[in-house]
C-alpha cells in the first residue's frame, strides 16, 4: 500500500465521501446561504466558483490536509527554486522563469539575462516582421507566417492565437502546420505565395519526426519557387534547444531563438515558442499575457491553501478521480475563440500526469489523471450534453465563461446564459414525475471560471493556473509531472515500421495483427 493511500488524510476522506455521497447539492446549498461565497476564489483576472462542486467545508479541510501531508509549499518553493524536480531527467522546471519579472531568478542559477534576451530578440523580430522589413528572398514584405511544430510546439500558440483573435495587428496572417499527413501543410500552403511566406521550425529536440517532414516539405515548396538555395535562408526560423539540428536545415544562426533544457515542451508558450502569438498580437500584448501568468505565479506561491485557486482545482480533481472513480473530466469553454483550449490541456495534463510509476518507480495504488476532454458551448450542448446530463458516468465539468467579451451584445449574452444554464441544470437537475426518460437527476459536479473579458492578462492567468493545478496534483499523487517517456516507444516502433512498409523486407519479428494489415497495405499499389 502507497503512503497515501494509507494516510490518515486520505482514509478520512474515504469515510467522508460515503457521508457527502448522501447529501445532494441542491441540500448543500440549502444548508448554507453562504456557500456560494464561501466556495469561490479571485485571483486577479480570474474568478472560480467552486459552489456547484459535491464539497463541504469539512470535505474542502481534509482535502487541503493530503496537500499539506505532501509537503506541498516545499515542492513549490523547490520549482520556484530551480531544484533539478523533474529527477527522470535531472533537470529544473523553470518555465515561471519565462515570464518573470525579476531582475535576478532563481537565486543561485540565475537564467534571466538567457529570458530577457530571448524576449528582446523576439521583440525585434516582431517589429521587423509588421514593419514590412522582414523580406522573402525576392525582396517582399512577408505576408504569411507558418508555424511547424507538434505537441507543446504547437498547442500552445495556436491556441492562444485564436484566444486572442480580437487583439490581432492587421497585416500578418498566422497559420499552424502540426500533422505528418501531408495534408496538413498543403492545406495551409494553399493560397500562399513562396516569395512572401515564412516558416518557423519550433521544435525543442529538432528531432521530432512529423516537424523535420513538414520542414522539409516547405523546403521542398520553397525550393521549387527560387532558383538558388541560399533564397531559403530569408524564409525560415527555429525555435529549439538543439540550435546545430536548425542550422543543418538551413536556418541561419542569428534566426535561430533557443529554447532550454529546464522547459517542458508543454510548458513553454511563455518564450520563443510563442513567436507566432506575439506576431499575431504584438510583443505589447504577448507581455501582458506573461503577466497575467506571473500573477497567477504569486498567488500561487502566497495564497494559503484553502484560498489558492490552482491548489483548489487539483484538489476538486483528486476528490472525484481518487475518491468518486471518475475516470475524466470535460472543459467546455463558452467561447469559440477559446475553443481550442481543451486540446491545449489534454496535453498539458495527459502527458504531465497520465502515469502510474510515482517518483520513487514504484507502481501507483490509486488512479492518477483523468481524460480531459471537451469543446467549446453552446455546440457542445448539442453534442455530448445529453450524457453529462443524463449518463451513466460522472463527469466534473469546468465551464469557462468570459463576462463581457468586449462590447455587450445579444449574442454574448446568450452565451453566458447558456454556460449558466447548464451549469444550474447539472447540479440541480429536472425531477419529472412520472417520466424518468425526461429526468434529470442533478448533483452532477462542475466549477464554473469567470474571466472579465478574454484579454491578454487573464489568458496568461489561465493558463498558468491550469499549469500549477497539474503541479499540485503531480505532488499529491507523487508522480514526476515533467517527463513523458510513455510516448518514446511509439516512436522507436516506427522507425522499424516505415522501411517494412515502403521497401518490404523480414517482418517476421512483428505480431501477427500488424505483420496482416502491412501485407494487405503493402498490396494496395
Ligand atoms: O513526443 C512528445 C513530445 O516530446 C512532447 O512532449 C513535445 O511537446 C512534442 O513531442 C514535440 O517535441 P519537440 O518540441 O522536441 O519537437
Amino acid at each position: 500500500m502507497s503512503k497515501l493511500t494509507h494516510s490518515p488524510e486520505w482514509k478520512a476522506l474515504a469515510a467522508h465521501r460515503k457521508k457527502i455521497a448522501a447529501a445532494s447539492l441542491a441540500e448543500l446549498f440549502a444548508a448554507d446561504a453562504s456557500r456560494a461565497g464561501r466556495f469561490s476564489i479571485e485571483a486577479g483576472e480570474l474568478m472560480l466558483d467552486y459552489s456547484k462542486q459535491r464539497v463541504d467545508a469539512e470535505a474542502m479541510r481534509l482535502l487541503t490536509g493530503l496537500a499539506s501531508q505532501a509537503q506541498l509549499p516545499g515542492w513549490i518553493a523547490r520549482m520556484f527554486g530551480g531544484d533539478p524536480i523533474n529527477s527522470t531527467e535531472a533537470r529544473a522546471v523553470l518555465h515561471v522563469a519565462l515570464r518573470s519579472g525579476d531582475t535576478t531568478f532563481p537565486e543561485g542559477r540565475d537564467v534571466m539575462p538567457a529570458v530577457r534576451g530571448t524576449r528582446e530578440r523576439m521583440r525585434r523580430f516582431v517589429d521587423e516582421a509588421h514593419s514590412g522589413a522582414l523580406k522573402g528572398a525576392d525582396g517582399r514584405a512577408i505576408t504569411d507566417i507558418v508555424n511547424i511544430g507538434i505537441g507543446g510546439s504547437d498547442l500552445g500558440p495556436r491556441m492562444l492565437v485564436r484566444a486572442m483573435r480580437k487583439f490581432r495587428k492587421p497585416g500578418l496572417k498566422v497559420h499552424f502546420v502540426t500533422n505528418i499527413d501531408p495534408a496538413d501543410l498543403d492545406a495551409a500552403l494553399a493560397g500562399l505565395t513562396p516569395g512572401t511566406t515564412f516558416f518557423i521550425v519550433a521544435s525543442k529536440t529538432f528531432t521530432t519526426a512529423e516537424t523535420l517532414a513538414n520542414a522539409a516539405r516547405a523546403r521542398a515548396w520553397l525550393e521549387a519557387a527560387f532558383e538558388k538555395s541560399t533564397a531559403l535562408s530569408h524564409h525560415f526560423a527555429a525555435v529549439t534547444a538543439n540550435a546545430a539540428g536548425a542550422e543543418a536545415l538551413g536556418v541561419p544562426p542569428e534566426r535561430v531563438l533557443p529554447m532550454w533544457d529546464w522547459v517542458g515542451g508543454r510548458y513553454s508558450v511563455w518564450a520563443a515558442v510563442g513567436l507566432p502569438v506575439a506576431l499575431a498580437v504584438g510583443m505589447d500584448a504577448f507581455e501582458e499575457l506573461l503577466e497575467g501568468a506571473r500573477a497567477m505565479d504569486a498567488h500561487f506561491r502566497n495564497e494559503p491553501l484553502e484560498r489558492n485557486m490552482p491548489v483548489v482545482l487539483a484538489l476538486l480533481e483528486i476528490w472525484y478521480v481518487n475518491f468518486f472513480g471518475a475516470g475524466s473530466r470535460a472543459v467546455i469553454p463558452y467561447s469559440e475563440d477559446l475553443r481550442d483550449l481543451p486540446a491545449y490541456l489534454q496535453q498539458l495534463e495527459m502527458e504531465s500526469n497520465g502515469k502510474r510509476v510515482d517518483r520513487d518507480g514504484n507502481e501507483v495504488d490509486y488512479a492518477t489523471a483523468p481524460v480531459v476532454w471537451g469543446a467549446s458551448g453552446t455546440p457542445s450542448q448539442h453534442s455530448f450534453h445529453q450524457l453529462l446530463h443524463q449518463g451513466t458516468h460522472l463527469i466534473p465539468v469546468d465551464f469557462i465563461v468570459v463576462g463581457r467579451n468586449g462590447e455587450q451584445s445579444a449574442g454574448q449574452s446568450a452565451l453566458v446564459a447558456n454556460a449558466l444554464a447548464q451549469s444550474a441544470a447539472l447540479a440541480f437537475g429536472n425531477p419529472t414525475p412520472g417520466a424518468p426518460h425526461k429526468a434529470l437527476p442533478g448533483n452532477r459536479p462542475s466549477s464554473t471560471l469567470l474571466l472579465e473579458r478574454l484579454a491578454p492578462r487573464a489568458l496568461g492567468a489561465l493558463i498558468a493556473l491550469y499549469e500549477h493545478k497539474v503541479f499540485v496534483e503531480g505532488i499529491i499523487w507523487n508522480l514526476n509531472s515533467f517527463d513523458q517517456w510513455g510516448v518514446e516507444h511509439g516512436k522507436n516502433l516506427v522507425r522499424t515500421l516505415l522501411p517494412k512498409l515502403i521497401e518490404g523486407g523480414d517482418t517476421a519479428g512483428l505480431d501477427a495483427s500488424t505483420r496482416g494489415l502491412l501485407a494487405r497495405l503493402r498490396k494496395r499499389d
